[in-house]
């Protein structure tokens, strides 16, 4: 092949410069800002409540997309009162207008994508639904080597959803993994399907002691059948995103999980099996991140996380009901009672850093109203040392004493502040905002006071 010459850099500089000075905008494209790439990613520990703000710029979207992760994600949207619970499907699904992707770095249970295309069927809703041919499939034994894994990691497990997520992952990496584009090719189907079910189930005897529920020819059927209820979705999306792009349309990525659950930047090993940070947009899409306009972290005004490991800034038992209840801090996923603490800043620090992100949205503020003074962790104390960043030590990790800076709270907002605007809300809730601002260097430009649509302000 030809090897590419300045001169090739050059026409692609020009082509993209009259592209994007005479192309004629998508519809929506100014209400993004102009932005036609736009990031959403969770700045904590995932539950920030990117499913709301997703949803919020989905309608100014000509294409939602997901770009890693499974079923272990729990996107909740409320739209005029209606409550919908996503895992799989982006969460743009809930307007006409935009075309919902999965891409090849999602993996994918099948029965639980269908049970999730019915529930929105049930609910009066036809999704245009595009899925990676390259996306990787979570079989049955993922699920119960993800309960074996569990059991062996001790204190070390992160509490997983039990979804199949690191096994799957796994399996991808060993490259015995199982695509979509396999559900649909039955002979390729049977021969990964032998490979990675013989060495699950060596996996599954020797450390668990078990041997795998479902016998492999019922696993082939079942999958075969499910390659053929999906395979009208099943497509080249990298391409289909490109062509996209050429065409000026605006295009919205939607993480799930966030910083502190990336399998490289979080608190190792208590972390996802995937990397949650805006950088994996391209490799888990195949969309270059070139053109990338704006990255969103959503940031909650408190913290929460379910599953296991270090937390410092965890509140004890009683002030953490007050606030777990008041928040409905329960797993999306899972119903799991989430751990919940004070706003760590250390933690949105590198958010802020890694993912590269040009504004917060900073959710969930109403639920401090009325809370009395709040605290909120600018450093950490190890050791007697000042620490501004988060350790990779999982040791200095776990002695991570918070250092409290404390600002006055807020009584109650009325909704007719999302109307009046930002100047409206409490004076200590702008400076709760302009503290967050001064403390991390980034512009909060999205303040969500409600569950619903309409409860945002944008600044
Ligand atoms: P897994 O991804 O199911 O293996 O779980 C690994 C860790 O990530 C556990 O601590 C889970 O509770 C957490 N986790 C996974 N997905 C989410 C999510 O969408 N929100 C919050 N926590 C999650």
């Amino acid at each position: 092949p030809r090897s590419r010459g300045l001169g090739d850099v050059y026409k692609r500089q020009i082509v993209h410069l009259v592209y994007h000075t005479f192309t004629k905008p998508a519809p929506g494209y100014m209400s993004l800002n102009g932005s036609k790439i736009t990031v959403i990613v969770g700045a904590q520990w995932g539950d920030e409540g990117k499913g709301k703000i997703t949803d919020y710029f989905a309608g100014e979207s000509d294409y939602v997309v997901r770009y890693h992760g499974g079923n272990n994600a729990g996107h909740t949207v409320i739209v005029n009162g209606s409550i919908f619970k996503l895992h799989l499907i982006p969460s743009g699904v809930l307007y006409d207008h935009p075309v919902s992707v999965i891409g090849n770095g999602v993996v994918i249970d099948p029965a639980a994508l269908l049970n999730e295309l019915q529930y929105l069927h049930n609910k009066g809703i036809q999704p245009r639904l595009n899925i990676s041919d390259r996306a990787h499939v979570i079989m049955p034994y993922h699920k119960q080597m993800d309960d074996v894994l569990t059991n062996h990691q001790g204190v070390l497990a992160a509490g997983s959803t039990k979804r199949g997520i690191a096994p799957v992952y796994a399996d991808k990496m060993f490259r015995h993994g199982i695509r979509m584009i396999d559900l649909t090719e039955p002979d390729i189907l049977k021969e990964k399907l032998h490979r990675s079910y013989e060495f699950n189930h060596k996996l599954i005897n020797a450390i668990g002691d078990q041997v795998i529920q479902e016998d492999e020819k019922s696993i082939y059927r079942e999958y075969c059948q499910y390659g053929k209820k999906l395979a009208p979705y099943i497509k080249d999306v990298s391409l289909e995103l490109y062509s996209a792009q050429q065409n000026g349309k605006a295009i919205l990525f939607e993480g799930a999980q966030g910083i502190s659950l990336d399998i490289d930047h979080g608190i190792y090993p208590y972390t996802t099996s995937s990397n949650s940070i805006a950088g994996n947009i391209a490799t888990g899409t195949g969309v270059s991140f070139r053109d990338i306009d704006r990255i969103i972290g959503v940031t909650k005004a408190y913290i929460s996380r379910v599953g296991i490991g270090p937390l410092p800034t965890e509140l004890p038992l009683e002030k953490g009901n007050d606030l777990r209840e008041k928040g409905k801090e329960y797993g999306t996923t899972t119903g799991r009672p989430r751990r919940v603490g004070w706003l760590d800043l250390v933690q949105v620090r590198q958010a802020v850093r890694v993912n590269g992100m040009t504004e917060i949205a900073l959710t969930k503020l109403d639920i401090l109203s009325n809370n009395g003074d709040l605290s909120v962790c600018t450093a950490y104390n190890i050791d007697g040392q000042l620490e501004q960043e988060m350790p990779a030590s999982l040791h200095r990790f776990r002695q991570a004493e918070p250092v409290y800076h404390t600002l006055p709270g807020w009584g109650q907002l009325s909704d007719d502040m999302t109307e009046k605007g930002y100047e409206s809300l409490p004076e200590n809730l702008r400076n709760y905002v302009k503290f967050i601002e001064d403390q991390v260097s980034c512009p909060v430009s999205i303040i969500s006071i409600g569950p619903e649509r309409s409860q945002t302000i944008i600044r």
